[in-house]
């Protein structure tokens, strides 16, 4: 009697903190932290939205600190006229030898595709830039974007797509981020000097405030740490993510989206790199 007793008051007790630390909750996990009230976290914690009018934009940061991991958001970004906006998701870490893992949501026109740009940095150096164009209008739906970052290699992926694989070629002198814990950022703010069709659409601002939204953030699968701790803790076993690889079909997929949606690739761009290409682009 007392075991089933027992059993039956903390089955419930036990299913809610599992629920608790599994599902996602921008008040626990993230902090807005400027664009003065433009970014705001409603639905009790499940939605989050950056805005940006003529006066800011507006960006949150995650509470913890990831040293490799799989993490997962959910995105809908600005709709409309979205030219000279950018929305930028990234992992970074601090200093200024940081590493760096981007994607960089580049506005466009009404109609007109938008460009998503991909970057690494190690140890503060970047220039390893990939863009492509989405095969799906980001603007209708949420659709997840992920950085998969392990000691191997970091895979994005677009709904679970994988585009650009950058692999540890710390053997052949090329830098991996392998010890400098990074922090998620993102923001919504004004580019358009630069951004859209190479600066030559502005923004108009007529269409302000714009906004982007996130949800169903997951960074379950991760090493993490808050960021006045010194060690890092992983959920990781042998067959996780921590290991993972692509298969033959993800490879397949890899091919399908860089064959038809790569626009920009800095392994075969001879004329911005006199010099040669960055060592990767040749291993
Ligand atoms: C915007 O659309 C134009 C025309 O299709 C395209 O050339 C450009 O790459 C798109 N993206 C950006 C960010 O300018
Ligand atoms: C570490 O930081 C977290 C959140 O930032 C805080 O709740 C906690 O009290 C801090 N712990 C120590 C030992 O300072």
């Amino acid at each position: 009697m007392a075991m089933i007793n027992y059993s039956t008051i903390l089955f419930p007790l036990l299913a809610a903190i599992m629920i608790y630390s599994v599902s996602a909750n921008f008040h626990q996990d993230v902090e807005i932290t400027w664009g003065d009230g433009r970014g705001q976290i409603t639905n009790n914690g499940d939605l989050l939205t950056l805005s940006l009018d003529k006066s800011s934009g507006s960006g949150f940061q995650s509470k913890n600190e990831y040293l490799f991991g799989k993490i997962d958001m959910q995105i809908k970004l600005v709709a409309g006229n979205s030219a000279g906006t950018v929305t930028a998701y990234y992992l970074k870490s601090p200093g200024s030898t940081w590493d760096e893992i981007d994607f960089e949501f580049l506005g466009n026109l009404s109609g007109d595709p938008y460009t998503l740009h991909t970057n690494v940095f190690t140890q503060g150096k970047g220039d390893r830039e990939q863009q492509f164009k989405l095969w799906f209008d980001p603007t209708i739906d949420f659709h997840t974007y992920s950085i998969l970052w392990n000691p191997q290699r970091i895979i994005f992926l677009v709904d679970g797509i994988p585009i650009r694989v950058f692999k540890n070629n710390e053997k052949s002198g090329v830098g991996y981020p392998t010890s400098q814990p990074m922090k998620i950022y993102s923001s919504l703010w004004e580019a358009d000097d630069w951004a859209t069709q190479g600066g030559r659409v502005k923004i108009d601002w007529s269409n302000a405030p714009f906004s982007a939204s996130y949800r169903s953030f997951n960074d379950q699968s991760a090493c993490s740490r808050t960021s006045n701790a010194t060690w890092v803790a992983c959920d990781a076993n042998k067959d996780s993510w921590m290991w993972t690889s692509l298969n033959n079909h993800q490879y397949g997929q890899m091919k399908w989206v860089q064959d038809e949606f790569m626009i920009y690739n800095y392994c075969t761009d001879y004329k911005r790199f006199p010099q040669g290409l960055a060592k990767e682009c040749n291993l």
